[in-house]
């Protein structure tokens, strides 16, 4: 599954432009992001202990997410870049406004997740993973600073590999219906590209313009 099979749109020229203008503050949220990224499939580890389907392989994610948060720590400190608290584009938390099924109270009450909240859940990690690839793979071209696209470049295949298996996860939740997962993402990509536009943001890994 390419990122092509997943978003609905392709990151602005003024995004590119913007973050290409401030490569420092990207740098910093996107050592944020990895953070978010294994904390999240750590997250899942705990929420889904009884889908074997999902514990190795989100485990192994997890880990990746982590390498990748200390590559960028290595990558700042080799420009002499501080890491530090940046405030957060609520790109991941717009989108996750979408998860159907009931409230987070009804489902802790049933005792095991909701399969249909399940899918969106996985869906919407899908394209999370799905825009960062498009993101890095759009900066690989024009990054003046080339050590930066070279890392870019090796994390690329990751993001695509980790897009793919949210998905596949998301058809595993659904029962193996495939055609209604495909559905769904189109629901979700198309709010995605929304999100992704917002203008007027400072910049960010995931923010609009
Ligand atoms: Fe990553
Ligand atoms: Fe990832």
């Amino acid at each position: 599954v390419s990122e092509h099979a997943i978003l609905a749109s392709a990151s602005s020229p003024s995004w590119v432009a913007a973050a290409l203008g401030d490569l420092p503050t990207l740098l910093v949220d996107h050592a944020h992001c990895e953070k978010r990224a294994a904390s999240t499939a750590v997250r899942f580890l705990f929420k889904y202990p009884e889908w074997p389907a999902l514990l190795q392989p989100v485990s192994r994610l997890a880990r990746e997410e982590l390498v990748h948060f200390e590559q960028v720590l290595r990558e700042l400190k080799a420009r002499g870049l501080a890491y530090g608290t940046l405030s957060s584009a609520n790109y991941a938390a717009e989108l996750m406004k979408r998860v159907r099924g009931p409230s987070t109270g009804a489902r802790r009450a049933a005792g095991r997740p909701d399969p249909v909240a399940t899918v969106d859940e996985m869906l919407v990690c899908a394209l999370i993973e799905a825009r960062s690839h498009e993101r890095f793979v759009r900066l690989i071209a024009d990054c003046p600073d080339r050590a930066l696209a070279d890392f870019y470049a090796s994390l690329a295949d990751a993001e695509e590999r980790h897009g793919s298996l949210y998905v596949e996860l998301a058809v595993d939740a659904a029962g193996g219906d495939e055609a209604a997962v495909r559905a769904r993402l189109a629901e979700l990509a198309a709010w995605e590209a929304q999100v992704i536009a917002r203008p007027h943001q400072p910049l960010r890994m995931h923010s609009g313009g």
